[in-house]
């Protein structure tokens, strides 16, 4: 398997991925609708397994903490995103039995619990790409704020007045006031907990 030959200082080792791990248990076909659907938030992965190959998810997890060290514990979604609070239902499958956890992604922190407070690492890119467009001595106005993401990329990369942020999930809430601290960001990012729509009323 030459896509996977690496060379190392005078020799060659062999870098295993999920792929390969999946392949000594399960078939081709198997494989390959297995080994990409999750997703990695810090130490926790959260894989999407078609109904039909939910036997296979201890298979899966057990692939994705072999070849991603990081990886303390693995659950499964079991529901799509929903709710105001857009909380998607996450099923144990291996590790640790929790989903609170620290994500990291251009110089930015973001402590999170997975099941209490929506968070997407594929959003990476464009919150950067929203950061890029700020002016500077902007005020920004975040009405759907979640743990932060996005008033943190904005405060860290750009160079805006304020970024007033509000969310109506008090989980999610505690974790932005935790966030700003974490990125030192309490001179820019305002928080409040609340409907987007009282809260923009009542308090300014
Ligand atoms: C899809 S999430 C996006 C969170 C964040 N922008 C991110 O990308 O991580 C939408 C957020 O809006 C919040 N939300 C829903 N209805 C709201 C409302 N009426 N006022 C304030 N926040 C609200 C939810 O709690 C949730 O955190």
């Amino acid at each position: 398997m030459l896509r996977n030959r690496i060379s190392g200082r005078g020799r060659t080792k062999l870098k295993r991925n999920i792929k390969d791990v999946l392949a000594e248990k399960l078939e081709p076909e198997q494989v390959n609708r297995l080994y990409k659907t999750y997703d990695i938030v810090g130490d926790v992965a959260v894989i999407r397994v078609p109904e039909e190959f939910e036997q296979f998810s201890q298979e899966v997890a057990e692939a994705i903490m072999s070849i991603h060290r990081e990886v303390k514990s693995v659950w499964m979604q079991s529901s799509s995103v929903s709710g105001d609070y857009r909380l998607r239902d996450l099923k144990h499958v291996l590790g640790k039995k929790t989903t609170e956890t620290i994500y990291r992604e251009y110089g930015c922190i973001y402590k999170t619990d997975l099941r209490q407070a929506y968070f997407s690492p594929r959003l990476s890119f464009e919150r950067m790409r929203i950061a890029k467009l700020v002016q500077k001595q902007e005020t920004i106005l975040n009405m759907f704020a979640g743990v932060g993401c996005y008033s943190i990329a904005i405060a860290k990369h750009a160079e805006p007045l304020k970024v007033i942020s509000i969310d109506i999930n008090p989980f999610a809430f505690k974790y932005l006031e935790e966030n700003i601290r974490l990125n030192r960001a309490e001179k820019t990012v305002v928080a409040f907990q609340g409907d987007a729509k009282t809260v923009t009323e009542t308090k300014f």
